[in-house]
């Protein structure tokens, strides 16, 4: 269980970094490197480039190759990984429950979750240089990144720490992702209509795309190492939840025990983690996330399985299932 609360920020840095700072700020060697990199208009920013075979911003970027370079992962770090819109608030949260549960009972009165949007919670590694902060944080440390598989630092593919993987099937998380665009697009980036955004998804230029390369790299590494890489979908946590945060739970090395499972404690972290808890709360109705412009009701919209046939043509739809066919069938993966 975490000795610590890991959600005290020591140092003054934030978690989430003012995006457009962060673009002021980038580097003379990440100008150089982007220089020759392939460019397309972003979802969110005015430009993201083809970076180590992924779509990323420079801001991003800089903050890719210092994660790179610098991290010294710990054998019981846990690593969660997310497809961009596929439910990372929602595995945030979750995660940050069951590490924390002796510290922070999840029907506690004060529970960081019920105080802080989960995005705060987990140091973004890709964001910003998190240095000193990262290592300062009590072991277990739970670290986030939206990184595919195959850009992760080597230090952290040779140690002993935990991935865990969350994805969601390709048509509902493009139609989040189209949402999410709209909501948090800088105004002179007018907005993304859903003809252009499908384009670009089907070409594989979406944040941290191709969308089916992210996908698979986790999936095959899951096939390969087990016990490294847990992969889950967002349908299988909304369908079986319990189930699937028993597994969870093992697979970081915090199982429940059956004393706590007799007390409900599954069922506390599941309903303190549901969307209709966390969407109600303050925290997540109102504001921005500390020095970015983005509002922490951002994250919620509806929180459903097959939301996307509400959006999108009976064309749409064959042509993402024929991709998804074409990209996951020969590996045995399906939504
Ligand atoms: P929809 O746009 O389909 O509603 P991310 O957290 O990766 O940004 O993904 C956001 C998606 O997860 C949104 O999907 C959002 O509504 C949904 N979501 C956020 N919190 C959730 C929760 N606690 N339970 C289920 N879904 C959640």
């Amino acid at each position: 269980m975490a000795e610590a609360d890991q959600h005290s920020n020591s140092s003054s840095e934030p978690l989430l970094p003012n995006m457009i700072e962060q673009e002021e700020k980038i580097s003379q060697e990440c100008r150089d490197i982007i220089s020759s990199l392939p460019r397309e208009e972003g979802w969110f920013h005015e430009s993201i480039y083809l970076f180590q075979g992924f779509w990323e911003p420079a801001w991003l970027i800089q903050g890719a190759l210092e994660f790179q370079k610098h991290f010294k992962p710990r054998d019981d770090d846990i690593l969660l990984v997310t497809t961009p819109k596929s439910g990372t608030t929602w595995l945030k949260a979750i995660l940050y429950a069951t590490l924390n549960r002796s510290n922070f009972p999840p029907n506690s009165h004060n529970h960081p979750l019920l105080t802080n949007s989960p995005h705060m919670l987990l140091p973004y590694m890709e964001a910003t240089h998190q240095g000193d902060r990262i290592d300062g944080m009590a072991s277990p440390r739970l670290l986030f990144t939206h990184l595919p598989y195959s850009a992760l630092p080597e230090s952290v593919k040779h140690s002993s720490c935990k991935i865990v993987f969350l994805c969601r099937n390709p048509k509902d998380n493009f139609i989040s992702l189209w949402h999410f665009a709209n909501k948090i697009r800088p105004k002179t980036l007018g907005t993304l209509s859903l003809e252009e955004a499908f384009d670009k998804f089907c070409r594989g230029v979406s944040p941290v795309g191709p969308f089916w390369d992210h996908v698979l790299g986790y999936w095959l590494e899951s096939l390969k190492r087990l016990e490294k890489v847990k992969f889950l979908k967002f349908e299988d946590v909304k369908d079986r939840p319990v189930a699937t945060l028993k597994i969870l739970a093992h697979f970081i090395g915090h199982s429940f025990s059956q004393e706590e499972e007799a007390n409900g404690v599954i069922d506390n972290i599941l309903s303190l983690c549901s969307f209709e808890n966390l969407s109600n709360l303050k925290v997540n109705k109102e504001g921005e996330l500390p020095d970015t412009n983005i509002a922490t009701g951002a994250f919620f919209r509806r929180g459903q399985v097959g939301d996307s046939v509400n959006y999108l043509s009976s064309e749409s739809i064959k042509k993402l299932d024929s991709i998804a066919g074409k990209k996951f069938g020969p590996y045995g993966l399906k939504f």
